[in-house]
């Protein structure tokens, strides 16, 4: 992929109904090594644009290339085959299968990859360890609090170790510790370089450990804000006020 490129949005709009415009002409890229913070008041358009990027929702113009592809020209199956390859989506209202337990859901990603249910087994175990899920392991979505079902919408995105992940607002439920915990986990998965993280948060204290912070308002990106490492959180929260 050209500069390892993961996505890339170009004069993105979207019109809901009879005149909301979620989106307003969005620009934007996420490369590989990348961990992008996406900011903006309630209603500004930040989940409509994730679910856009990861082909959920199909634009009313401007073009989304996902790892390579424009997706306007693939059918919804090859999209729909695309994002499983490629997309770890983190839900703002997480979408766990509620038939499904935590383990369950954990291996879910792998099995519609087709790929062996030992391997599956393999990787939901890994993933209820660290993240420290083994009591809650056997358990249903419904019999889990708000941060847990979170937990595990973050684990779940995380399985099958996509190059991209699109979390919309993962640390929203979390404690703060949890939250520094799992901000800290998209940090380093962005620095292995082989994957792209997009993150849509409140919270500018999240925001400040990425490497950009592109703030949205009434579906435009007014500011990108790049944040060299090295500089004290005071100065970052500053500039992001
Ligand atoms: N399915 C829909 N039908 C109609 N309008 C919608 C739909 N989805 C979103 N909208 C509208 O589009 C705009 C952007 O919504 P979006 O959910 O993208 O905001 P957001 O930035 O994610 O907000 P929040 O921080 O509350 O999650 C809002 O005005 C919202 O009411
Ligand atoms: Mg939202």
């Amino acid at each position: 992929m050209e500069n390892n490129i993961l996505v890339e949005a170009i004069g993105l709009r979207k019109v809901y109904g009879a005149g909301v415009t979620a989106l307003d002409g969005v620009d934007l890229s996420v490369r590989a090594g990348e961990f992008v913070a996406l900011v903006g008041p309630t209603g500004s358009g930040k989940t409509t644009l994730l679910s856009l990027l990861a082909g959920l929702e199909e634009a009313d113009d401007g073009t989304v290339m996902l790892m390579g592809n424009r997706l306007a020209s693939l059918s919804e199956d090859a999209v729909s085959d695309l994002r499983g390859q490629s997309v770890g989506m983190i839900y703002q209202s997480y979408n766990l299968f509620p038939g499904f337990n935590v383990r369950e859901n954990l291996g879910l990603p792998l099995r519609l990859m087709m790929r062996p249910p030992f391997d599956a087994h393999l990787r939901s175990r890994e993933l209820v360890e660290s993240f420290g899920l083994a009591l809650l392991a056997e358990r249903y979505p419904s019999e889990l609090s708000g941060g847990q079902r979170q937990l595990v919408a973050i684990a779940r995105a995380l399985a099958a170790n996509p190059p991209l992940v699109l979390a919309d607002e993962p640390t929203a439920n979390l404690d703060s510790s949890a939250a520094r915990h799992i901000v800290a986990r998209l940090r380093e998965l962005a620095d292995t370089g082989n994957h792209g993280v997009l993150m849509a948060t409140h919270d500018l204290r999240i925001a400040s450990q990425a490497d950009r912070v592109l703030s949205l308002r009434d579906g435009r990106i007014v500011k990108e804000t790049v944040l060299e490492p090295g500089r004290s959180s005071r100065e970052v929260l500053a500039e992001l006020a």
